[in-house]
């Protein structure tokens, strides 16, 4: 479906801004999965919207038995449709573009919430996954991350080979803190950077929401890619309201032409 003018002049007017910046950055969310059929968790279709949140015990019921922990996880009855669809999913044009954006030398790191691994298939090099990543395990312990692909699961729960710590998957749990590494360098990342992309986030989860407020408090600018209005479309200097697999593409062709 077409953009429409009021699409595309928000569209210049972002190129504008990232073109005049010095490091541009980008943070996003479950939004710019929606266009390779992940669902997202909150608004229209929304999975917590259908389910309502979940609870905050998550990592807190892991600690107290990881090996009940790992035979739930492992238990062909958790299958979903929800774990289908990621595991099906693949990159998306907004992927693809933001990719497109860092090999142009414009957009310097982007901090995704995602865990579907998409912005890694579709190219993007310097991406900190602040919830982590489906594809890994991560040493509780040490912090070390391992691919999950073939690593020893003959004994439950599985045991880091560095340090024989418990390991779990990457993806943050509910009540988990942000593994230090990772929240470091995108608070790092944050405070270089006096231009933030944001899509795809309803910008509720913190400390992810926080990235684009450290960026506000700056003197910095934030560029929003969201159909509908999120906690951050009030302090937006550019609001972009469409998707990201359209709009994203769009801007890579403005600043093309500017280049
Ligand atoms: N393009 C851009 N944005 C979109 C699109 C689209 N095609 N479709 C939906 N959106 C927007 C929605 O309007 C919403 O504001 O994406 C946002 C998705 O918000 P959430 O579902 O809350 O996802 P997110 O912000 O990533 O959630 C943060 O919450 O449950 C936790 O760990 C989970 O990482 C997740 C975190």
């Amino acid at each position: 479906m077409p953009l429409d003018e009021s699409v595309r002049a928000s569209i210049r007017e972002a190129a504008r801004l990232i073109i005049s910046s010095k490091y541009v950055t980008a943070l996003t969310g479950a939004g710019v999965s929606v266009e390779s059929g992940i669902r997202p968790f909150r608004g229209p279709g929304g999975l917590w919207t259908e389910r309502g949140e979940p609870p905050m015990d998550g990592y807190r019921r892991f600690e107290e038995d990881p090996k009940r922990h790992w035979e739930e996880m492992l238990s062909p009855v958790r299958e979903s449709r929800f774990g289908d669809s990621i595991r099906e999913a693949k990159p998306n044009a907004g992927h693809y573009s933001l990719a497109e954006l860092e090999s142009m030398g414009i957009l310097r790191s982007l901090v995704t919430q995602n865990i579907d691994n998409l912005h890694i298939e579709a190219g993007s090099k310097n991406v900190l996954e602040i919830h982590g990543n489906r594809l890994k395990l991560r040493c509780v312990r040490c912090g070390e991350r391992f691919p999950r692909e073939g690593f020893d699961l003959s004994t439950l729960p599985p045991r880091c080979p560095s340090c024989s710590g418990i390991v779990k998957e990457d993806v943050v749990m509910f009540g988990e803190p942000i593994p230090r590494d990772v929240l470091e360098s995108c608070q790092t990342e944050a405070s270089r950077s006096d231009c933030m992309i944001v899509a795809g986030t309803s910008a509720v989860v913190y400390p992810a929401a926080s990235l684009p407020l450290i960026i506000k408090e700056r003197g910095g600018a934030i560029i929003e890619i969201n159909p509908l209005a999120s906690d951050l479309s009030r302090i937006s200097y550019v609001i972009i309201r469409a998707s990201s697999g359209e709009s994203l593409p769009a801007l890579v062709e403005v600043l093309k032409k500017s280049g």
